[in-house]
């Protein structure tokens, strides 16, 4: 049983009710009161509903031929996963407060060519990693502000990923979409992951093993199985150019899809795509506190990612393809490995 199970500290209370497993999700959800209550009913090991407050406490939406509960024992969550996760949901909001703050009176700067940095980033970052370091200072941190050797932090025993304001591009124009995003590594192992909206107060929430969320309740990838069915999303690197090889994938897929966007926010992307309202995603050239929450989102949400040439990801060098389906994946990686971009462009 991989799906889910009471959170360790704040809602360890599971039951079985009309053959549904049945648990709170305070803490997970993040967003959610301890007391609120999530039924999920299960079908050969797949979920066929679910119902949260009243309806989930009095049993709806659950078949009448759901399986039993399986033991808490067979469980595979973690409970220190879960205790990360609490911690990166409280560090993502206090840099989401810093973002929310910030707008306005901060200055900008550009590291490189198009790649801008305010007072915001920063402010995120410092309120991050005093989050983190509080509860676990022993832990290694890589964040987009003070970056050091991804493949070395990485390899630490545990590895905090934050990007503290993705999307800044967004923040610095006034366009309304921007996230924070920080993720987990234990063992080389994406194990927690958090993607805050502070505009909309959106958290998505995932751990291994355990599911994903939006604010406390499930969410899923979508079922679309063929690219020319897909709306499907984009990430350009900041000095992105006519030649790029992200722009030759773009040419070569604008055809044989519904749509492809590009919000400028590769964390939001991917939160989108594990909640179903993208179909995939795709990028070249991009950074590990850009994608590690999202990836662990799209996985826990039932999605693929791997490398963009299918390989399995690496987060030091995380070029990546991401699809709510096996079919699409495979469809997409077909295609970018035909047009004309090598997979290794870091
Ligand atoms: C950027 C965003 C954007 C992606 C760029 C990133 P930043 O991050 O994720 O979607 O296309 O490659 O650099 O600079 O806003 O944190
Ligand atoms: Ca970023
Ligand atoms: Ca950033």
């Amino acid at each position: 049983m991989k799906i889910l199970r009471g959170s360790s500290k704040r809602s360890s209370a599971l039951n079985n009710i009309n053959h549904c497993y049945q648990t709170t999700y305070g803490l997970r959800g993040g967003v959610s009161p301890p007391s609120d209550v999530l039924s999920l009913c299960v079908n050969s090991g797949k979920i066929s509903g679910y119902a949260t407050g009243e309806e989930a406490q009095a049993g709806r939406n659950c078949p009448t031929d759901a399986e039993p509960m399986p033991s808490l024992e067979s469980s595979d969550v973690d409970s220190n996963y879960d205790e990360l996760l609490h911690v990166a949901q409280l560090a993502a909001r206090a840099g989401g407060k810093k973002l929310l703050e910030w707008r306005g009176k901060f200055v900008t700067r550009e590291k490189s060519r198009a790649d801008l940095v305010t007072d915001a980033d920063l402010a995120s970052q410092q309120a991050i990693a005093a989050v983190v370091s509080n509860h676990f200072p022993d832990h290694a941190f890589l964040g987009e502000e003070n970056p050091g050797a991804a493949s070395e932090l990485l390899a630490q025993p545990t590895c905090w990923v934050v990007d503290p304001l993705d999307g800044t591009t967004n923040y610095v124009h006034g366009f309304p979409a921007f996230a924070v995003s920080v993720a987990v590594v234990v063992e080389g192992e994406l194990v927690a992951g958090v993607v805050l909206n502070p505009l909309n107060d959106e958290v998505y929430s995932a751990v291994k093993h355990g599911g994903a969320w939006c604010n406390g309740k499930p969410i899923r990838v979508s079922q679309t199985a063929s690219l020319n069915k897909a709306l499907v999303a984009l990430s350009l690197p900041p000095q992105a150019s006519e030649t790029s090889p992200d722009v030759l994938d773009f040419l070569a897929l604008i055809g044989r899809c519904h749509g492809i966007r590009r919000t400028g926010s590769a964390a939001l992307n991917l939160a989108f795509v594990a909640r179903g309202v993208l179909d995939a995603q795709w990028a070249r050239s991009i950074k590990a506190w850009d994608v590690a929450a999202g990836v662990l989102l799209v996985r826990e949400a039932g999605g693929l990612v791997s490398a963009s040439n299918g390989a399995p990801l690496d987060l030091a060098n995380p070029h990546f393809v991401a699809g709510g389906t096996e079919t699409l994946h495979g469809e997409l990686v077909a295609v970018l490995a035909k047009s004309g971009a090598s997979p290794e462009c870091e």
